[in-house]
């Protein structure tokens, strides 16, 4: 295995975050999905015949499959073919949220010289780690100057987007993991409010439970999103400085609050869908929607994928234990080394860091701007409230989405909650994850 290959599988290089997050890496090595590459359809007559001019393309690579994901990214590339006519615009796509999917078939694409022009990436560990320090960006200095990137994103951001003095990725949006949806007629029918505590959870859990209605829809066909349910309950357990030190070896993996966060998830999964290992994150918020769940706790694409069903009763509230802590990751587009349409690719990242490019795609996509200048009204409801929340809130680096540690020390933590959500083992369960830290180098 090349010095470089290793690096990849493995490479755990801590980059210095500042104030903000966004680091490591959601889970790898799962089964490589085949991607699909369907050209996008034009959408208007005169783009239906326009054909393309000879070797202009661009070809984007995410996991945006579901309905509120697609619906933000088929925007940003009406957009582009409108600033690019006759650029025919390649979707690659590989479904499989938290790209628990894609981020293999990526991997491959990679090392085997065959690079999309652009590709999804979480901000933090995920871009810095995996593809900055191997080698495999392109710089992107110059599209930050000449767009005015580096004066419209906080500096927290433009920090976790750079390495060695240089910009690496252009950041689409700010995504929230740390919240809970219900069913606000399921609420109110029952007399029910949203909780704040672990305690008050369980009580609304058990009058759920009551009336026959399974308290929290849990969809983690992909195991991310168990591992997203857990990084809030560690986060509701221990508070925002000692979830933070989790990543930089100050708090301890072997300590009470990681033990009792253990507990507290154990406890949580006695009140999830039976069938929660056969469903994806929006199977399991299609439950809450059909009133047949209560609850589900899950990032805030949860407000596009409402949005897209034309969901109009959803509620929302931070994680139990999670207020006033925003539990944070970005995604962001590169430019690969060895892109066959650089030129393409540039005008893509150009216009995914504008206002006009912020402001069509993040109302749909469920997150916020990255950029400190987007007019909140054109936001729904939640929104709004996060835009809020992210100027007043802690902010902590989401685990579950690449912004808290490493690739490797990610998998490792996948594969303690594989088995820990089938056997509830919570002392094994801790010294696995006390394990990933020191195999991540980042405990003794
Ligand atoms: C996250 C990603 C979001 C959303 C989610 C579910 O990792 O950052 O944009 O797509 O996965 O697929």
């Amino acid at each position: 295995m090349s010095q470089m290959n290793r690096q990849l599988t493995f490479g755990v290089s801590l980059v210095t975050i500042a104030v903000l997050l966004l680091s490591a890496c959601g889970p790898a090595a799962q089964p490589a999905a085949q991607p699909t590459t369907a050209p996008v359809q034009p959408t208007t007559a005169a783009q239906a015949t326009a054909a393309p001019a000879a070797g202009k393309t661009l070809e984007i690579f995410s996991w945006w499959t579901t309905g509120g994901e697609a619906a933000g990214l088929l925007k940003l590339f009406d957009i582009y073919k409108q600033q690019n006519p006759g650029v025919e615009v390649i979707n690659a796509t590989v479904a499989g949220g938290a790209g628990s999917n894609a981020k293999a078939v990526l991997k491959t694409r990679m090392l085997g010289g065959d690079p999309p022009d652009s590709f999804q990436v979480h901000m933090g560990h995920e871009l810095i780690d995996t593809w900055v320090t191997t080698g495999y960006m392109e710089p992107l200095d110059d599209i930050f100057t000449s767009e005015g990137f580096d004066k419209v994103f906080p500096k927290g951001v433009l920090d976790i987007v750079s390495a060695n003095g240089h910009y690496w990725s252009v950041p689409a949006n700010i995504h929230r993991a740390n919240m809970l949806w219900y069913n606000k007629k399921v609420f109110d029918a029952n007399g029910l409010k949203a909780p704040v505590t672990f305690d008050d959870f369980f009580t609304v859990a058990e009058a759920l439970k009551a009336k026959g209605i399974t308290p929290l829809a849990l969809g983690d066909s992909g195991i991310w999103a168990s591992v997203n349910l857990f990084e809030t309950v560690l986060i509701g357990s221990m508070g925002a400085d000692k979830y933070k030190g989790l990543w930089t070896g100050q708090t301890d993996w072997n300590g009470p609050e990681v033990k009792q966060a253990l507990e507290t998830m154990k406890k949580m999964l006695t009140y999830v869908n039976s069938d929660h290992s056969a469903l994806s994150w929006d199977q399991a918020n299609q439950l809450v929607i059909d009133g047949k769940a209560g609850m589900t706790i899950m990032g805030d694409w949860v407000d596009a994928d409402n949005l897209a069903k034309k969901f109009a009763d959803s509620g929302w509230a931070p994680a139990p234990g999670n207020t006033g802590i925003y539990d944070a990751l970005s995604d962001t587009f590169g430019l690969p080394k060895g892109a066959k349409h650089p030129e393409q690719a540039k005008a893509w990242l150009k216009l995914l860091g504008s206002k006009a490019g912020q402001e069509a795609f993040n109302p749909l996509k469920g997150s916020i701007c990255a950029r400190t200048d987007c007019d909140p009204k054109l936001f729904g409801p939640y929104l709004q409230w996060a835009m809020q929340e992210w100027a007043r809130d802690t902010i902590v680096p989401s685990l579950a989405h690449g912004a808290a540690a490493s690739e490797g020390w990610v998998t490792d933590i996948n594969n303690v909650m594989t088995a820990f959500v089938t056997d509830g083992d919570v002392a094994k369960a801790q010294t696995g994850l006390a394990q990933a830290c020191t195999a991540a180098k980042v405990c003794k």
